[in-house]
């Protein structure tokens, strides 16, 4: 007896997906990566393609817009076709926010209209990361965010918080989480901290806004005395402009009025490192995150062991950090640093954009 009303239910459920997807378009446009015709790196194009249907644990969203990350999305691009990425046929960008416009009749995390984002790697929700979890990165493959629509497994998004606009909440799955992770997660950063921050891109803008709305008092360099002085007006403590002064961290040290810093975002890679380490405090934090000046090899040792520094190599985070983050955001009504926002049909220049361009922030590409 309760089978039967049991598959009366469902298909109930399932007539009332086929219901919500009918009122969906056929099409979608979606961008690719395709093999660039010199075979040596890819290139975008653009693709109408059958609008993707929810399996039963899936969600359809309508993405509203989506962000780049150069050190990845840009690399992945001019990547070999062929080589380890194998990103033929893949969607770009990893980062994307939007409505969800039907769920499977398993869903129990979502319903239509609610505002999601998407989770960097797919299957990592929680604890320590896990080789499947790593393999799961959207980006250059079927999560990739640059799409009208899309479906994804209800367990690898999250909801976003109300304050913000798409715009807004698709700057947070990269940048934002990894930011997060290393000033809160591992850093465990307290109110009146120096955190030091290196150069006004995605990572850092993210760890300034959020080092202020923690009542820590970020300290950040940067080649522009413009980008400076925004960074000022948004709360910065102080500001170093490395390009002019190559012993920036000199000068990060003096404003800690000696001390150093508690925090770092270890973002600048090779040439970075060694500087970052000579400005932080006794017993500080460094998380490891990038490599803008290229990889550091060596990372001196005698400093380290001088501050007792602790070290934490990051891979961005899991949906448990991503929603900790999310609840911190709409606690402090938290904005990201947006540079600009490019439409859908210019997605390309993006790319350009984060090779070659000159940004504050982040770049973002609206869908709708
Ligand atoms: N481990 C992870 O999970 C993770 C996650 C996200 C990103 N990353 C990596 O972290 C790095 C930063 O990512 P992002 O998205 O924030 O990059 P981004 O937005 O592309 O940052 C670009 C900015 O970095 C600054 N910069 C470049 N070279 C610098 C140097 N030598 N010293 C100081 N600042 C420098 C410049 O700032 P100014 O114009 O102000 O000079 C530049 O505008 C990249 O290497 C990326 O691959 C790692």
């Amino acid at each position: 007896m309760s089978r039967v009303v049991h598959s009366a239910g469902a298909a109930l459920v399932s007539c009332a997906l086929a219901g919500t997807l009918a009122a969906q378009p056929a099409t979608i446009r979606q961008y690719q990566y395709a093999p660039r015709a010199d075979g040596q790196a890819y290139e975008l194009v653009l693709k109408t393609v059958p609008r993707p249907v929810p399996g039963p644990h899936d969600v359809l969203v309508r993405i509203h817009a989506t962000s780049i990350n150069g050190g990845y999305d840009v690399e992945m691009r001019d990547s070999k076709p062929g080589g380890e990425n194998n990103a033929t046929g893949g969607i770009p960008f990893a980062d994307g926010a939007g409505e969800v416009a039907a769920v499977g009749a398993d869903v129990t995390r979502f319903k239509v209209g609610d505002r999601v984002a998407g989770i960097f790697m797919q299957r990592w929700l929680d604890g320590d990361r896990t080789a499947d979890a790593f393999a799961s990165s959207r980006g250059g493959n079927s999560g990739g965010m640059l799409a009208e629509m899309i479906v994804s497994d209800e367990q690898s998004l999250v909801a976003i918080p109300k304050h913000l606009s798409y715009e807004e909440a698709a700057t947070l799955p990269t940048a934002g989480v990894t930011a997060w992770n290393g000033l809160f997660k591992y850093g465990h950063v307290k109110a009146s901290d120096y955190v030091l921050l290196e150069g006004t891109g995605g990572v850092s803008t993210f760890g300034l806004v959020l080092s202020i709305a923690a009542g820590a008092k970020p300290i950040i360099t940067s080649s522009s005395d413009a980008k400076l002085e925004r960074a000022r007006k948004l709360g910065a403590f102080g500001t170093v402009n490395y390009r002019q002064n190559e012993d920036w961290q000199k000068e990060v040290r003096r404003l800690t009025g000696g001390a150093g810093v508690k925090q770092v975002l270890e973002v600048g890679g090779q040439r970075t490192i060694a500087k970052a380490l000579e400005a932080l405090a006794l017993d500080g934090h460094v998380a490891l995150i990038g490599s803008l000046s290229g990889f550091a090899e060596q990372i001196p040792v005698g400093p380290l062991f001088g501050a007792g520094a602790h070290l934490t190599a990051i891979y961005v985070g899991s949906r448990a950090d991503f929603e900790a983050m999310n609840a911190f955001i709409a606690a402090h009504e938290i904005h990201p640093v947006i540079d600009r926002v490019l439409e859908f049909e210019d997605a390309p220049m993006a790319f350009e954009l984060m090779a070659h361009g000159d940004y504050m922030g982040k770049i973002v590409v609206r869908v709708r």
